[in-house]
């Protein structure tokens, strides 16, 4: 089921660590960058990677809410709901999301383009209220940028309206001087 590029991946990490079961985690990872969730056959194939035992994978794997034991949409929409947040109208923008999404928590759309869900503090409480987006997260939210972040990922671009961390934030910083004067494309677009 794991392409070859993914297992390659995953044999990859295995020098960065004294044992093969140390890669544990990245290979959880890219098992599940490339399949959106670890089922059965993931766990087999990282295990037999990693010379663990399916059932060792599994346990794991449920160790941890990152790691999605269901199928999810093509962006997990994930609202904290930790103290700053709430004080910050973190229920508010979730109802937001409810109705723009048409979805409950723990509900994938339709069209398998969004999942809904909580998470715990990703500790950027400075930004609250806090949504994270797969591996990005956005701070500061209101209901017109949570608009503008749908309206990006559903056009299939790079939301970074509200973005604090993640790929395409560090991305768009490698673009920006540190004069602020702006990269080659004048910065974030
Ligand atoms: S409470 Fe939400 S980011 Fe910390």
């Amino acid at each position: 089921m794991l392409s070859e590029e993914t297992r390659e991946r995953i044999l990859g990490y295995l020098p960065r660590y004294r044992t093969k079961r140390a890669a544990i985690l990245p290979a959880l990872w890219a098992a599940q960058d490339e399949v959106g969730w670890l089922n059965t056959e993931a766990y087999e194939e990282v295990g037999e990677l990693l010379d663990m035992h399916p059932t060792d994978v599994a346990a794991i794997a449920s160790f941890y809410y990152m790691f999605h034991k269901q199928p999810m949409g093509q962006y997990v929409i994930e609202v904290c709901n930790n103290l700053s947040c709430e004080l910050q109208g973190a229920s508010d923008m979730l109802e937001h999301l409810r109705q723009e999404l048409g979805i409950q928590e723990g509900q994938t759309t339709e069209d398998g383009q969004f999942t809904l869900r909580h998470q715990e503090c990703p500790c950027y409480c400075e930004f609250a209220p806090v949504i994270q987006v797969n591996t990005e997260t956005y701070g500061n939210l209101t209901p017109e940028r949570i608009k503008r972040i749908l309206a990006d990922l559903r056009a299939g671009k790079p939301a970074l309206d509200g973005v604090v961390h993640g790929p395409d934030s560090a991305a768009l910083a490698a673009k920006v001087p540190l004069d602020g004067q702006g990269g080659d494309d004048g910065g974030a677009g």
